[in-house]
C-alpha cells in the first residue's frame, strides 16, 4: 500500500485515481479468504467476476453461473473486504432481457451481498440497463472488448478492435461512459487502442491483455497467483506458483498419514 490508498476505496476514488494518473489494482475473488488476503495487500478493486463459474464451479465457461450462485460469492468477499471496492458481475441472461430486469437484478445483488457495485458486459447495448441501474442509485462498471458472455458469438477467445474495428470499440467505450458507468474493463485489445480509448474517456479504464496504459489492471486471481495447471496466457504474469505448494502439501500430507507421522503426540489432546 502507497501514501496514495485511501481508507476506504469509493467510485469517486477511481475518478481521483485516474485525474492524479495513479494506477490502481483490481483482482477477482470469490471468497472471504482471497478478499482478505487482497484486501490487506491494498488491491483497490475486488471483482466478484463471473468467473467463478470456470475458477470455482467447474464449469468451463461463463455462461451457465445464475445470480443465484453469484450471491454467496458476492456476499463472501464483501463481508471480508474493509477498505477495497467490491464490484459483483451481473450473470449471462440476469440483465440483457430488459433495462427493469437488469435493475431488478441489479438491486437484488446489491442487497443480497453488500458489494457497492455491478459490473455487466456489453457497450451501446447495454447502454439503457447501465443508464436505468444508474438512476436508481447503484454504480455501474462496464466491460467491453472481449466479452466471455459472448465468447460463441466473438467467435472464441480473441483479441477485439484490431484494424477496422477500432473506431467501433472506441464507440462502445464511449457508449457505456455516457451511460453513466464510472469505470470501464477493456479486455483484450490492443495496447494502442486502449491508451486511445483511456485517453479519450473521462472514466477509468481498467485492462486485461490491453497493455500498460489503462488507469487499472486487473487479473483473474487464479492466473496471477498460477492455480492453473500448465503455462499461463500471454496477457498474465503468474505472481506466484500457489499449485504446485498446494500440490506438493497434499502430498507432504497424504505420505504423513500414511506413514503415521501424522498426527504425533503434540498434534492432539
Ligand atoms: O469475470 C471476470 O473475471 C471478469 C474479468 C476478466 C474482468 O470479468
Amino acid at each position: 500500500m502507497n501514501d496514495l490508498t485511501p481508507k476506504v476505496v469509493r467510485t469517486s476514488t477511481l475518478a481521483t485515481f485516474k485525474s492524479e494518473g495513479h494506477k490502481f489494482s483490481c483482482l477477482t475473488s470469490y471468497d472471504s479468504i482471497t478478499a482478505s488476503i487482497f484486501d490487506e495487500a491494498g488491491i483497490e478493486v475486488l471483482l466478484v467476476g463471473d468467473s467463478a463459474a470456470d475458477n470455482s464451479l467447474g464449469y468451463t465457461t461463463t455462461l451457465p453461473i445464475t445470480v443465484d450462485e453469484m450471491i454467496p460469492f458476492g456476499r463472501a468477499v464483501a463481508s471480508a473486504a474493509k477498505r477495497a471496492l467490491v464490484v459483483v458481475d451481473l450473470p449471462f441472461g440476469s440483465y440483457e432481457t430488459s433495462p427493469a430486469d437488469a435493475l431488478a437484478t441489479a438491486i437484488r445483488v446489491m442487497k443480497a451481498t453488500g458489494a457497492q457495485a455491478v459490473k455487466l458486459e456489453g457497450g451501446a447495448r447495454s447502454a439503457e440497463a447501465i443508464k436505468t441501474i444508474v438512476a436508481a442509485g447503484i454504480p455501474v462498471m462496464g466491460h467491453v472488448g472481449f466479452t466471455p458472455q459472448s465468447v460463441h458469438s466473438l467467435g472464441g477467445f480473441k483479441v477485439q478492435g484490431r484494424g477496422e474495428g477500432a473506431a467501433a470499440l472506441l464507440e462502445e467505450a464511449r457508449a457505456v461512459e455516457a451511460a453513466g458507468a464510472f469505470a470501464v474493463v477493456l479486455e483484450l485489445v490492443p495496447a494502442e487502442l486502449a491508451e486511445e480509448v483511456t485517453r479519450e474517456l473521462s472514466i477509468a479504464t481498467i485492462g486485461i491483455g490491453a497493455g500498460n496504459s489503462t488507469d487499472g489492471q486487473i487479473l483473474v486471481w487464479t492466473d496471477f497467483a498460477g492455480m492453473h495447471a500448465g503455462p499461463a496466457r500471454k496477457f498474465v504474469r503468474k505472481y506466484a506458483e500457489l499449485r504446485e505448494v498446494l500440490l506438493s502439501a497434499a502430498r507432504d500430507y497424504r505420505r504423513d498419514v500414511a506413514s503415521g507421522d501424522f498426527p504425533n503426540s503434540d498434534e492432539g489432546f
